[in-house]
């Protein structure tokens, strides 16, 4: 058995930045509503005259990941895109990732997890290194939520809170055994999908029976989500969640040096600092700039962190999602 580590580093963001006074001009909200309920100051929205989609900002970000990783781009064995807004319905984003890198035919697998989209997908890159099955695998979440979002009044508790952005890694095989992804914990919870979902067009729904309805009471376009539910659930499973991975590893809230967790919500990261008595430099925040980017939240975090110096060789770096599905999981990484 192999272990695996992060070799390289890499995001990309829309430049049109959206403040919340920006959103208080399209609908009723409130720069000091939102920041007080979320932390988020700005998002990045993709302007729909630049070429960025899901799939092109993965390119960018992948680029960067690449080139620190030192290896060429034919020495990519698979990838792994987690995303909930591919630019097509099918085929997924990976793909067209292959096509765009100008990468032979690999292999390229689409990972539905939605928040917890990018530490379903570590972990799955993580199993392929561990059999020695790939050595290298880019490991993508990339988001265009601007484009579903309903920009009114009736959408103003989902649209204020998320924003578009990509991340990449390489995971490579490592030969330190003490080294790398020392473990991953993923669950889910099917039971409480429709609290944090997009109900349609799905194949129980088609889209010419939609369009027939023509309905303009008809929400099930876009994302909904019972917010008070999903905020309650999250403390509770992340905090579980990293008290499964540090014991997995017989180690202690104290042997943390950095804690990522899934930006979904400012106050849900200040609850689990407090719970886990964590300082300031100990946990990364983006959610402030970004909004909440869901599969691409965790990796532009960890990337920011890494590119300011906030990890080091050996530090023990814990990744945490919680999301729609409901899924949630944890990675505990040797650096
Ligand atoms: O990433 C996946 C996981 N996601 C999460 O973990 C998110 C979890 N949930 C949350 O972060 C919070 O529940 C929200 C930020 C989504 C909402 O905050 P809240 O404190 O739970 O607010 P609420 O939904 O209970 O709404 C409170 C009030 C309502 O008005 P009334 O009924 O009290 O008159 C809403 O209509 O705030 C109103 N409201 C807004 N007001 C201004 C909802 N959205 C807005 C808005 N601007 N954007």
């Amino acid at each position: 058995m192999f272990n695996s580590k992060i070799i390289g580093l890499g995001y990309y963001l829309p430049e049109n930045v959206v403040t919340n006074n920006d959103l208080s001009k399209i609908l009723d909200t409130n720069d000091e509503w939102i920041q007080e309920r979320t932390g988020i100051k700005e998002r990045r929205w993709i302007d729909p005259k630049t070429d960025d989609t899901t799939s092109t900002m993965a390119v960018k970000a992948s680029k960067i990941a690449i080139e620190r990783s030192g290896l060429k781009k034919e020495e990519i064995d698979f990838i792994i895109f987690a995303t909930l807004s591919p630019d097509m319905y099918f085929p997924g984003g990976g793909v067209r990732v292959q096509d765009m890198l100008g990468i032979p035919t690999i292999g390229a697998l689409d990972v539905r997890n939605q928040c917890s989209g990018f530490v379903y997908s570590l972990s799955v890159a993580d199993q392929f290194i561990k059999t020695g099955m790939y050595k290298n695998i880019l490991v993508i979440g990339s988001e265009n939520h601007s484009g579903g979002l309903e920009k009114s009044t009736r959408g103003r508790g989902v649209t204020v809170i998320f924003g578009d952005g990509a991340g990449a890694a390489v995971l490579s095989r490592c030969e330190e055994k003490s080294k790398g992804v020392l473990s991953s914990h993923l669950h889910s919870e099917g039971k409480h999908a429709r609290e944090l979902m997009l109900d349609g067009p799905h194949t129980g729904r088609w889209v010419p029976e939609i369009i027939a309805e023509n309905d303009p009471e008809d929400q099930s376009y876009y994302p909904y989500m019972n917010g008070q539910f999903v905020f309650k659930n999250a403390v509770s499973r992340f905090s579980e969640v990293i008290i499964e991975g540090l014991e997995a590893n017989n180690l202690h809230k104290d042997d943390i040096d950095m804690l990522i967790p899934h930006q979904a919500n400012l106050r849900i990261s200040q609850f689990i600092q407090r719970k886990f008595q964590l300082p300031d430099n100990k946990v990364y925040n983006n959610i402030m700039s970004y909004g909440n980017t869901t599969a691409a939240s965790i990796i532009i975090a960890l990337t920011e962190a890494w590119e300011q110096g906030k990890i080091k060789e050996n530090d023990l770096v814990v990744l945490a999602a919680f999301g729609a599905g409901f899924t949630w999981g944890s990675v505990i990484i040797r650096w």
